[in-house]
């Protein structure tokens, strides 16, 4: 009961912190503003009292969060010692307020500056506990530029099989559902799991691996605790391991949790493999692109060009000039401030022919490319090679001359080019739909809308 509610003051602490920030900031003010305000003494002895209270119940909260959330002492103690001084120094502000004699001597200043920067480091030595280091810095290396980086990862057993399934699977499922709790920070039970090092030297109670009875590893016995029970991982309030990882999981335990061995050598059975290929391959790249500028979005919208993410957290758009059908070769250009973040474009109807091409192999992120009912013949379509990303091409009802078909087969992630013609310009169909039907259609589909 009293464990349940120091811990409930405890979570309280994030929310606390605030009240001596506010008064300590506007003693700051008051201070500054002294001439203009004339009753400012004793307004700020009442400020900078009320400051040393909360900042004791802060310092209170704080430490029982620490002590109840499995934080480690490496991780907060400079909070810590930062959040005392911070509740130090405006008490002897106050002392100083009420004309101890002790403080007599210091300067007001100073402590104004003092308070400041303590106040400053406190905060945001806080804020790297709660939202991790990365916090600040990501959104302004994004700004700036550099941290658009490349996430590269593996989709089908195929690519896993020669990997270690430690790293490929075990270690991703332990990121996903255990690390949260059980990290360099946050290490309940005294056991991190965020990497194999960790991993291996286990929690309070010594080795969560059991080499000589697998089954009798604290790992393995956990997860399959029924949810009830306490002991269960991860406790039943979070996101539970599906039954699928449970038996990945107990597999990679049971043949001796190494580190090396590899995915095939664990003989995995037929329901197992499915995992492999339940994260299917995004279809749009993964890379992350900035966000497109609402003035250059503005200046292609006049134009009548159709602009839309292509959901609501991605960056990433589909852009159709299905209302503009005039459009030509050159406006092409109207979409250069944003080719990069362009992953869909629709073509078809309008006025285009083959010089276009020289132009979209700098869309580098083009997943999906419409050019139906256009004049296009294919002459030059072989400097889309260059779009890596590209998986689609709709060239239904044009001028597409049959040999150029073979190009298309040669794109590096090319699934499905759509050749359906009314015109019945190839000559030698057969040929082709022998070659590789997988890739080409030629008929007998329906229109993606
Ligand atoms: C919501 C937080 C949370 C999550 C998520 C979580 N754990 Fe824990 N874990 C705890 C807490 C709290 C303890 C300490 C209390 C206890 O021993 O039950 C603990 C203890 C353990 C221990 C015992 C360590 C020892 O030496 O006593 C093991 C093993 C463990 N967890 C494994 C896991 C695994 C595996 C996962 C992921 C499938 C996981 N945990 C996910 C909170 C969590």
């Amino acid at each position: 009961m009293l464990d349940d509610f120091l811990i409930l003051l405890g979570r309280f602490h994030p929310l606390f912190v605030h009240l001596p920030i506010g008064f300590i900031i506007l003693g700051i003010l008051v201070e500054l503003n002294k001439k203009k305000l004339g009753w400012s003494n004793e307004a700020l002895k009442f400020i900078f009292f009320w400051a040393s209270v909360t900042g004791v119940f802060s310092i209170i909260t704080g430490f029982l969060q620490y002590q109840n959330g499995g934080y480690l002492w490496e991780t907060i103690q400079f909070h810590f010692i930062a959040g005392v001084l911070t509740t130090i120094l405006s008490f002897t502000f106050y002392l100083k307020l009420i004309e101890n004699s002790i403080f007599k001597l210091i300067p007001r200043k100073l402590f104004i500056i003092a308070n400041s920067v303590i106040l400053i480091i406190t905060g945001h030595l806080g804020g790297n506990i709660t939202h991790g280091e990365e916090h600040l810095i990501e959104p302004i290396n994004n700004l700036v530029g550099v941290g658009e980086k490349e996430t590269l990862t593996f989709n089908y057993y195929e690519d896993f099989k020669e990997k270690p399934l430690y790293s490929t699977v075990i270690q991703p499922i332990i990121d996903q559902k255990c690390v949260k709790c059980h990290n360099s920070k946050k290490s309940n039970g005294k056991l991190k799991m965020h990497n194999s090092k960790e991993l291996m030297k286990g929690g309070k109670n010594g080795s969560i691996i059991n080499y000589d009875t697998p089954e009798m590893s604290e790992m393995y016995i956990r997860i399959h605790l029924p949810k009830e029970e306490k002991k269960h991982m991860p406790p039943k309030s979070g996101k539970q391991l599906t039954r699928q990882e449970i038996s990945l999981i107990s597999k990679w335990i049971k043949n001796g949790s190494s580190f090396e061995k590899s995915v095939i050598d664990f003989k995995l059975e037929e329901n197992l493999i499915d995992y492999f290929f339940d994260t299917e391959k995004p279809f749009f790249p993964l890379i992350k692109v900035s966000a497109p500028d609402n003035e250059s979005i503005e200046k292609i919208r006049k134009n009548k060009i159709l602009i839309n993410p292509i959901n609501k957290n991605s960056n990433f758009l589909k852009v159709s000039i299905i209302n503009n059908l005039d459009f030509k070769n050159e406006d092409i250009s109207l979409l250069s401030d944003i080719a990069k973040n362009i992953v869909s474009l629709d073509l078809s109807n309008s006025m285009i022919t083959d010089s276009i091409f020289s132009k979209l192999k700098f869309f580098t992120n083009l997943t999906v490319l419409k050019l139906n009912n256009t004049t296009i013949t294919g002459e030059k379509i072989n400097q889309l090679i260059e779009l890596k990303n590209l998986k689609r091409i709709y060239l239904v009802n044009t001028n597409f001359k049959d040999e150029y078909i073979n190009i298309l087969a040669e794109f590096t992630n090319i699934q499905k080019v759509y050749l359906y013609n009314e015109k019945d310009n190839f000559l030698n169909l057969d040929r082709y739909s022998k070659f590789d039907n997988k890739i080409y259609e030629f008929g007998n589909y329906s229109l993606e809308n």
